[in-house]
């Protein structure tokens, strides 16, 4: 069966990297009548389902929005629940994921995480080799940080080495090595990338859907896909 015959892009057609802004997750919970953090429970989960989605379309890379830096604003005791539940996501499924072929990164800040949290993020990067996808977790991430954090590592180079140009920062974000996004997914309504992954996002295909991430599931996953089929890119040519 062809990819078309089975509904699915051609080759040519189909993303490498797909990046979505995990959003929606505390209006779910409060249109099921729940407390914000059963909302954060139930997108947590559903990264897995989307990423085996992935997976099973042959996308190489996904990365997915958790934490922005801008997400300390929100009450403590709402960081400190979303933290306690990646360290538990982290722990008790990300293994199995691991298992199923999918190497884990991390994209942010680590040092004002809480240690647990930082280290089941490092640890879950140190043993990840798996070949199928890599699942970045954009955690404590901002666009303007890395953009900066990026510059000063640049900066750092000996004098000889020290030369700024694109492929230099590039080379210097948490992404490195990392192709760009080739479509960027919103779903929960909101028409705006909220400092996510500006320097990368620059020939990204964009996509906004009303659905909250919680119930974002492989038939949204089929319009995103679908939508990006149909779109052209030119990247500045003709
Ligand atoms: C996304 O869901 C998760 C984080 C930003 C941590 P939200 O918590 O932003 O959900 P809404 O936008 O309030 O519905
Ligand atoms: C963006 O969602 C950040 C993440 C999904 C991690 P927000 O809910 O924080 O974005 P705004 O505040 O609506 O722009
Ligand atoms: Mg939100």
């Amino acid at each position: 069966m062809t990819n078309r015959e089975a509904g699915w892009p051609e080759l040519g057609k189909r993303p490498r990297h797909v990046a979505f802004v995990m959003d929606g997750n505390g209006r779910w919970a409060a249109r099921c009548g729940l407390p914000r953090l059963d909302g954060h429970r139930e997108g947590i989960a559903n990264v897995e389902r989307i990423a085996a989605a992935l997976m099973a379309r042959g996308v190489e890379y996904m990365t997915i929005y958790m934490f922005s830096t801008e997400n300390w604003k929100r009450p403590q005791e709402e960081v400190e629940g979303i933290f306690d539940l990646l360290v538990g996501w982290l722990r008790d499924r990300v293994p199995g994921l691991q298992s199923a072929g999918v190497s884990i990164r991390h994209y942010g800040q680590p040092d004002r995480l809480p240690a647990e949290l930082a280290r089941a993020l490092q640890h879950a990067g140190s043993t990840s080799d798996g070949e199928r996808l890599v699942l970045g977790l954009a955690i404590n991430y901002g666009g303007r940080a890395e953009i900066v954090e990026a510059i000063r590592d640049v900066l750092s180079a000996s004098e000889a080495d020290r030369g700024i140009d694109e492929q230099a920062i590039a080379g210097s974000l948490y992404t490195a090595g990392v192709q760009d996004p080739d479509l960027i997914v919103r779903p929960g309504g909101e028409l705006r990338l909220s400092n996510f992954m500006l320097w990368q996002a620059a020939y990204a295909e964009l996509y906004f859907s009303p659905v909250l991430w919680p119930d974002f599931d492989e038939v949204e996953l089929d319009r995103a896909l679908s939508a990006y089929e149909e779109r052209s890119r030119r990247f500045g040519g003709l």
